[in-house]
Protein backbone atom coordinates (compact mmCIF):
# COMPACT_ATOMS: atom_id res chain seq x y z
CA UNK A 1 0.00 0.00 0.00
CA UNK A 2 1.02 3.40 -0.73
CA UNK A 3 1.08 5.99 1.77
CA UNK A 4 2.67 9.60 2.10
CA UNK A 5 2.25 10.66 5.92
CA UNK A 6 2.70 7.46 7.40
CA UNK A 7 4.50 4.71 7.04
CA UNK A 8 3.56 0.72 8.07
CA UNK A 9 5.73 -2.44 9.03
CA UNK A 10 4.16 -5.98 9.33
CA UNK A 11 5.85 -8.35 11.76
CA UNK A 12 4.52 -11.61 13.08
CA UNK A 13 0.54 -9.95 12.49
CA UNK A 14 0.82 -6.88 13.93
CA UNK A 15 1.04 -3.74 11.75
CA UNK A 16 3.08 -0.74 13.32
CA UNK A 17 1.39 2.38 11.70
CA UNK A 18 3.48 5.55 12.19
CA UNK A 19 2.56 8.75 12.01
CA UNK A 20 5.11 10.53 9.99
CA UNK A 21 5.03 14.63 9.87
CA UNK A 22 7.54 14.74 13.29
CA UNK A 23 8.33 18.69 11.80
CA UNK A 24 5.05 19.48 12.69
CA UNK A 25 4.47 16.69 15.64
CA UNK A 26 2.37 14.87 13.64
CA UNK A 27 -0.67 17.41 13.36
CA UNK A 28 -3.05 15.52 11.30
CA UNK A 29 -3.74 16.76 8.07
CA UNK A 30 -6.10 16.10 5.15
CA UNK A 31 -3.23 13.58 3.91
CA UNK A 32 -2.35 12.13 7.30
CA UNK A 33 -6.30 11.27 7.79
CA UNK A 34 -6.90 9.45 4.43
CA UNK A 35 -3.70 7.16 4.90
CA UNK A 36 -4.84 6.45 7.91
CA UNK A 37 -8.14 5.48 6.65
CA UNK A 38 -6.59 3.19 3.91
CA UNK A 39 -3.99 2.08 6.68
CA UNK A 40 -7.18 1.05 8.76
CA UNK A 41 -8.94 -0.26 5.86
CA UNK A 42 -5.74 -2.85 5.17
CA UNK A 43 -6.21 -3.87 8.97
CA UNK A 44 -9.88 -5.14 8.16
CA UNK A 45 -8.89 -6.75 4.96
CA UNK A 46 -5.74 -8.48 4.84
CA UNK A 47 -6.15 -11.55 6.25
CA UNK A 48 -2.07 -11.73 7.50
CA UNK A 49 -2.86 -8.82 9.80
CA UNK A 50 -3.68 -9.51 13.35
CA UNK A 51 -3.88 -6.42 14.93
CA UNK A 52 -2.29 -2.68 14.61
CA UNK A 53 -0.04 -0.18 17.12
CA UNK A 54 -0.50 3.43 16.07
CA UNK A 55 2.38 5.64 17.26
CA UNK A 56 4.26 8.93 15.88
CA UNK A 57 7.35 9.61 14.44
CA UNK A 58 9.96 11.31 16.51
CA UNK A 59 10.71 11.88 20.39
CA UNK A 60 8.20 14.38 21.32
CA UNK A 61 5.04 13.87 19.82
CA UNK A 62 2.16 11.17 19.16
CA UNK A 63 0.06 13.41 17.23
CA UNK A 64 -0.55 17.08 18.32
CA UNK A 65 -4.00 17.68 17.27
CA UNK A 66 -5.98 18.44 13.84
CA UNK A 67 -3.39 20.66 11.67
CA UNK A 68 -4.38 23.86 12.81
CA UNK A 69 -3.34 25.70 9.15
CA UNK A 70 -6.14 23.86 7.39
CA UNK A 71 -8.57 25.63 9.43
CA UNK A 72 -8.53 28.84 7.96
CA UNK A 73 -11.64 29.50 6.33
CA UNK A 74 -14.05 26.49 7.29
CA UNK A 75 -17.61 27.27 7.10
CA UNK A 76 -20.23 25.91 8.67
CA UNK A 77 -20.31 23.51 6.16
CA UNK A 78 -16.62 22.87 5.54
CA UNK A 79 -16.33 22.57 9.34
CA UNK A 80 -18.95 19.91 9.77
CA UNK A 81 -17.90 17.87 6.89
CA UNK A 82 -14.04 18.02 8.08
CA UNK A 83 -15.64 16.48 11.81
CA UNK A 84 -17.77 14.23 10.05
CA UNK A 85 -15.01 12.65 8.19
CA UNK A 86 -12.59 12.64 11.14
CA UNK A 87 -15.22 11.02 13.24
CA UNK A 88 -16.22 8.50 10.13
CA UNK A 89 -11.91 7.34 9.79
CA UNK A 90 -11.88 7.16 14.18
CA UNK A 91 -15.29 5.06 14.08
CA UNK A 92 -13.69 2.77 11.89
CA UNK A 93 -10.80 1.91 14.31
CA UNK A 94 -12.77 1.78 16.82
CA UNK A 95 -15.18 -0.80 15.73
CA UNK A 96 -12.17 -2.90 13.83
CA UNK A 97 -12.94 -6.52 14.98
CA UNK A 98 -8.72 -6.58 15.09
CA UNK A 99 -7.52 -4.55 18.34
CA UNK A 100 -5.79 -1.54 18.06
CA UNK A 101 -3.25 -0.16 20.61
CA UNK A 102 -2.27 3.73 20.69
CA UNK A 103 1.44 3.95 21.46
CA UNK A 104 1.55 7.13 22.82
CA UNK A 105 4.76 8.79 22.52
CA UNK A 106 4.26 12.41 23.43
CA UNK A 107 1.99 14.69 22.57
CA UNK A 108 -1.59 13.66 22.47
CA UNK A 109 -3.64 16.90 22.10
CA UNK A 110 -6.95 17.32 20.40
CA UNK A 111 -7.30 15.02 17.07
CA UNK A 112 -4.26 13.60 18.75
CA UNK A 113 -6.07 12.35 22.25
CA UNK A 114 -8.93 11.75 20.04
CA UNK A 115 -7.51 9.08 17.88
CA UNK A 116 -5.67 7.19 21.03
CA UNK A 117 -9.28 7.09 22.61
CA UNK A 118 -10.25 5.25 19.10
CA UNK A 119 -7.65 2.70 19.99
CA UNK A 120 -8.80 -0.26 21.95
CA UNK A 121 -6.29 -0.15 24.65
CA UNK A 122 -3.48 3.35 25.44
CA UNK A 123 0.03 2.85 26.52
CA UNK A 124 2.30 6.04 26.93
CA UNK A 125 5.70 7.15 27.52
CA UNK A 126 6.38 9.44 31.30
CA UNK A 127 6.44 12.42 28.67
CA UNK A 128 3.37 11.91 27.14
CA UNK A 129 0.59 15.00 27.65
CA UNK A 130 -3.08 14.55 27.23
CA UNK A 131 -5.63 17.33 26.17
CA UNK A 132 -8.18 18.71 24.10
CA UNK A 133 -7.35 22.08 23.46
CA UNK A 134 -10.14 23.25 21.31
CA UNK A 135 -11.58 25.58 23.23
CA UNK A 136 -8.27 27.42 22.92
CA UNK A 137 -8.86 28.06 19.27
CA UNK A 138 -12.94 29.24 19.83
CA UNK A 139 -13.96 25.55 18.48
CA UNK A 140 -15.06 21.65 20.36
CA UNK A 141 -13.26 18.74 19.68
CA UNK A 142 -14.75 17.17 16.21
CA UNK A 143 -13.49 14.11 16.27
CA UNK A 144 -14.95 12.60 18.95
CA UNK A 145 -13.46 13.89 22.23
CA UNK A 146 -16.79 15.45 23.48
CA UNK A 147 -17.92 11.68 23.57
CA UNK A 148 -14.92 9.04 23.95
CA UNK A 149 -12.92 11.39 27.14
CA UNK A 150 -16.28 11.08 29.05
CA UNK A 151 -16.74 7.65 28.42
CA UNK A 152 -13.07 6.86 29.64
CA UNK A 153 -12.33 9.13 32.60
CA UNK A 154 -16.45 10.18 33.89
CA UNK A 155 -17.94 13.16 32.76
CA UNK A 156 -16.83 15.84 35.68
CA UNK A 157 -12.80 15.39 34.75
CA UNK A 158 -13.97 15.36 31.39
CA UNK A 159 -15.71 18.65 31.22
CA UNK A 160 -12.94 20.15 33.85
CA UNK A 161 -10.15 18.80 30.73
CA UNK A 162 -12.57 19.91 27.73
CA UNK A 163 -13.42 23.31 29.40
CA UNK A 164 -9.94 24.40 30.68
CA UNK A 165 -7.67 23.09 28.04
CA UNK A 166 -5.83 21.80 30.39
CA UNK A 167 -2.91 18.76 29.64
CA UNK A 168 -2.36 16.08 31.97
CA UNK A 169 0.80 14.25 32.09
CA UNK A 170 1.07 10.16 31.52
CA UNK A 171 0.96 9.78 35.31
CA UNK A 172 -2.15 11.79 35.99
CA UNK A 173 -3.52 10.03 32.63
CA UNK A 174 -3.15 6.56 34.17
CA UNK A 175 -4.77 7.57 37.69
CA UNK A 176 -7.88 8.42 35.88
CA UNK A 177 -7.66 5.63 33.51
CA UNK A 178 -7.31 7.13 30.15
CA UNK A 179 -4.02 5.13 29.79
CA UNK A 180 -3.52 1.46 30.76
CA UNK A 181 0.27 1.37 31.23
CA UNK A 182 3.03 4.03 31.25
CA UNK A 183 6.14 2.59 30.18
CA UNK A 184 9.92 4.14 29.10
CA UNK A 185 10.39 5.00 25.51
CA UNK A 186 12.40 1.76 24.96
CA UNK A 187 9.39 -0.72 26.60
CA UNK A 188 6.93 1.18 24.13
CA UNK A 189 6.08 -0.67 21.10
CA UNK A 190 7.61 -3.93 23.11
CA UNK A 191 4.89 -3.80 25.77
CA UNK A 192 2.01 -2.68 23.15
CA UNK A 193 3.57 -6.05 21.07
CA UNK A 194 3.11 -8.00 24.33
CA UNK A 195 -0.57 -7.26 24.74
CA UNK A 196 -1.14 -8.30 21.05
CA UNK A 197 0.39 -11.03 20.70
CA UNK A 198 -1.67 -12.50 24.29
CA UNK A 199 -4.57 -10.95 22.73
CA UNK A 200 -3.62 -12.85 19.33
CA UNK A 201 -3.28 -16.31 21.25
CA UNK A 202 -7.18 -16.17 22.01
CA UNK A 203 -9.93 -16.84 19.15
CA UNK A 204 -9.75 -14.16 16.70
CA UNK A 205 -13.83 -14.31 16.10
CA UNK A 206 -14.21 -14.13 19.92
CA UNK A 207 -12.02 -11.43 20.34
CA UNK A 208 -13.69 -9.31 17.63
CA UNK A 209 -17.29 -9.91 19.46
CA UNK A 210 -16.33 -8.40 22.71
CA UNK A 211 -15.27 -5.46 21.14
CA UNK A 212 -18.35 -5.03 19.30
CA UNK A 213 -19.94 -5.76 22.85
CA UNK A 214 -17.94 -2.54 24.55
CA UNK A 215 -18.66 -0.22 21.74
CA UNK A 216 -22.55 -1.66 21.83
CA UNK A 217 -22.80 -0.98 25.75
CA UNK A 218 -22.12 3.22 23.84
CA UNK A 219 -24.68 2.80 21.19
CA UNK A 220 -28.00 4.74 21.19
CA UNK A 221 -30.82 2.49 21.15
CA UNK A 222 -28.75 -1.14 21.17
CA UNK A 223 -29.71 -3.10 24.37
CA UNK A 224 -26.16 -4.16 25.41
CA UNK A 225 -26.83 -7.62 27.46
CA UNK A 226 -29.01 -8.59 24.70
CA UNK A 227 -26.43 -7.74 21.92
CA UNK A 228 -24.12 -10.41 24.46
CA UNK A 229 -26.51 -12.77 24.06
CA UNK A 230 -26.40 -12.80 20.36
CA UNK A 231 -22.62 -12.61 20.25
CA UNK A 232 -22.76 -15.15 22.43
CA UNK A 233 -24.66 -17.23 20.65
CA UNK A 234 -22.37 -16.24 17.41
CA UNK A 235 -19.60 -17.84 18.96
CA UNK A 236 -21.18 -21.25 19.96
CA UNK A 237 -21.32 -21.91 16.33
CA UNK A 238 -17.53 -21.05 15.37
CA UNK A 239 -14.83 -23.66 14.72
CA UNK A 240 -13.02 -21.99 16.99
CA UNK A 241 -15.44 -22.63 19.61
CA UNK A 242 -15.29 -26.51 19.32
CA UNK A 243 -11.31 -26.09 19.33
CA UNK A 244 -10.94 -23.93 22.39
CA UNK A 245 -13.63 -26.57 24.41
CA UNK A 246 -11.81 -29.34 22.80
CA UNK A 247 -8.05 -27.98 23.73
CA UNK A 248 -9.15 -27.70 27.53
CA UNK A 249 -10.55 -30.82 27.98
CA UNK A 250 -7.42 -32.58 26.33
CA UNK A 251 -5.42 -30.54 28.14
CA UNK A 252 -3.20 -28.99 25.52
CA UNK A 253 -2.79 -25.38 23.85
CA UNK A 254 -5.80 -24.89 21.51
CA UNK A 255 -5.03 -24.04 17.79
CA UNK A 256 -7.62 -21.33 16.73
CA UNK A 257 -8.42 -20.52 12.68
CA UNK A 258 -10.61 -17.60 12.91
CA UNK A 259 -13.35 -19.87 11.89
N1 LIG B 1 -1.32 21.93 13.69
C1 LIG B 1 -0.39 22.40 12.85
N2 LIG B 1 0.89 22.56 13.18
C2 LIG B 1 1.26 22.23 14.43
C3 LIG B 1 0.34 21.71 15.36
C4 LIG B 1 -1.01 21.57 14.95
N3 LIG B 1 -1.94 21.06 15.75
N4 LIG B 1 0.99 21.47 16.52
C5 LIG B 1 2.27 21.81 16.31
N5 LIG B 1 2.44 22.26 15.04
C6 LIG B 1 3.67 22.73 14.41
C7 LIG B 1 4.07 24.13 14.87
O1 LIG B 1 3.36 25.11 14.16
C8 LIG B 1 5.54 24.11 14.55
O2 LIG B 1 5.71 24.30 13.17
P1 LIG B 1 6.86 25.32 12.62
O3 LIG B 1 8.15 24.74 13.16
O4 LIG B 1 6.74 25.23 11.14
O5 LIG B 1 6.54 26.65 13.21
C9 LIG B 1 5.95 22.66 14.87
O6 LIG B 1 4.75 21.91 14.79
C10 LIG B 1 6.55 22.50 16.24
O7 LIG B 1 5.63 23.01 17.19
P2 LIG B 1 6.02 24.07 18.32
O8 LIG B 1 4.78 24.79 18.72
O9 LIG B 1 7.18 24.89 17.87
O10 LIG B 1 6.51 23.09 19.48
P3 LIG B 1 6.49 23.36 21.05
O11 LIG B 1 7.28 22.26 21.66
O12 LIG B 1 6.93 24.78 21.34
O13 LIG B 1 4.97 23.24 21.50
C11 LIG B 1 2.79 22.20 21.54
C12 LIG B 1 4.32 22.01 21.40
C13 LIG B 1 2.14 20.87 21.25
C14 LIG B 1 2.47 22.66 22.96
C15 LIG B 1 2.33 23.28 20.54
O14 LIG B 1 2.84 22.94 19.25
C16 LIG B 1 0.83 23.37 20.42
O15 LIG B 1 0.18 23.95 21.27
N6 LIG B 1 0.26 22.81 19.32
C17 LIG B 1 -1.15 22.92 19.04
C18 LIG B 1 -1.93 21.95 19.92
C19 LIG B 1 -3.42 22.08 19.66
O16 LIG B 1 -4.03 23.11 19.90
N7 LIG B 1 -4.01 21.00 19.13
C20 LIG B 1 -5.40 20.92 18.89
C21 LIG B 1 -5.72 21.38 17.53
S1 LIG B 1 -7.47 21.31 17.27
Amino acid sequence: MAYTQITTSLTEGILLITINRPDKLNALNYEVLEDLNKATDEVYTNPEIKSAIITGAGPKSFVAGADIAEFKGLSVETGAKLAARGQAIFKKIEDSPKPFIAAVNGFALGGGCELAMSCHIRIATPNARFGQPEVNLGLIPGYGGTQRLIQLIGKGKALELLMTADMINADEALRLGLVNYVVSPDELLAKADEILKKIGSKAPVAIAKVIACANAYFTDGVDGLQYEVDRFGDCCATEDFQEGASAFLEKRAAQFKGK
